[in-house]
């Protein structure tokens, strides 16, 4: 594999753990102005330090957010039909990858309706975008949609997801599934999973670590974040699960004590310094005595970043169960 290509790989599946949060915004494209998604601009704002990639269109990237981002860009190149025209899998390619350049994307997304009137257009689309795509070391995240009529099954799941790889897609976004585990088993490459409508907390935090111990390396989550009454405390609990092997009640715990904090402080924004009560600024290293700082990373010496807990599982040792540790 090319270093360019291995390296935006890397910055989307991070390599110490195997792992990924996307933070899906892409929603626009064919549903308009989604719901709690109407200003992506403000929703995206307090979110994007705590993913580890983003996935959007062009139009929000340049309308909403700031270029000066470390977080990489998953770029939607697919479109053109919306969600009151006739037929949702008549999908093409809308993007140049001169364009996708220019705005740097890590990867580029597209989406194949497998067993759909449109499919034939959609794979050789895909097999095309991975051609073009390679030439200049972007990996391609094949988006497995499903229509109506198509059910969510692993059955069907596998045969999409397979057919994405075998087009060369770099990683494959699907649905959870009763049989996860097959749809992961036949698949040879990374899957991501799409966290899907709207459902209570708690629930969508399963949803993550189902996905996770059925073998997928992350969630592409949106509506569950962004369509929640507490995006940021959402985000945070999703990201314990992905990146501190937390469990549901572990993530929830911490879902729940970050809604508090923020009932009992409303004017303190979780993701700020407190400047009027520095103690409670117990995350930000500490400029004046480096010492202090014993949850950062020591980029002189990384033997010295050994994780505390060592009774959890060996798979994902970064960050452990300490929902501090796993803030970007
Ligand atoms: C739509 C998409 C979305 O990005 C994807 O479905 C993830 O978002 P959500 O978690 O809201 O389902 O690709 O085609």
């Amino acid at each position: 594999m090319d270093w360019g290509l291995k390296n935006r790989i890397s910055r989307i599946i991070k390599p110490q753990n195997n792992r990924a949060l996307m933070l899906a915004v892409d929603h626009g494209y064919f549903l308009g102005p989604t719901e709690k998604l109407e200003n992506p601009k403000k929703v995206i704002a307090p979110l994007l330090k705590h993913c580890d990639s983003l996935m959007l269109t062009r139009g929000v990237q340049r309308m909403a957010v700031p270029a000066t981002t470390e977080t990489p860009m998953v770029l939607r190149v697919s479109g053109g039909s919306s969600i009151i025209g006739e037929d949702l899998s008549q999908e093409d390619i809308t993007v140049s990858i001169e364009d996708a350049i220019r705005l740097n994307a890590s990867a580029l997304a597209m989406s194949i309706f497998v067993g759909s009137k449109y499919e034939y257009q959609t794979i050789v689309n895909l097999g095309k975008l991975v051609s073009e795509a390679e030439r200049y070391g972007i990996p391609v995240l094949a988006v497995t949609a499903v229509g109506k009529e198509l059910g969510k099954d692993a059955r069907y799941l596998s045969l999409a997801c397979r057919v994405a790889a075998e087009q060369g897609a770099h990683i494959v976004k699907t649905y959870y599934c009763d049989n996860f585990e097959k749809v992961v088993q036949s698949c040879p490459v990374p899957i991501i999973v799409a966290g899907g409508k709207k459902i209570p907390e708690r629930d969508a935090l399963q949803l993550t670590y189902n996905a996770i111990k059925g073998g997928a390396v992350g969630v592409d989550m949106g509506r569950n974040i962004w369509q929640s009454e507490n995006p940021v405390a959402m985000i945070r609990a999703v990201r314990y699960i992905v990146h501190g092997n937390a469990n549901v009640e572990q993530a929830y715990q911490l879902y729940k004590k970050l809604v508090n904090e923020k009932k009992n402080n409303p004017k303190q924004n979780q993701n700020q310094p407190n400047k009027n009560n520095p103690k409670q600024n117990q995350n930000q290293p500490n400029k004046n005595n480096p010492k202090q700082n014993q949850n950062q990373p020591n980029k002189n010496n990384p033997k010295q970043n050994k994780t505390k807990n060592q009774s959890q599982p060996k798979k994902n040792n970064s960050n452990q169960n300490n929902p501090q540790n796993v803030q970007k």
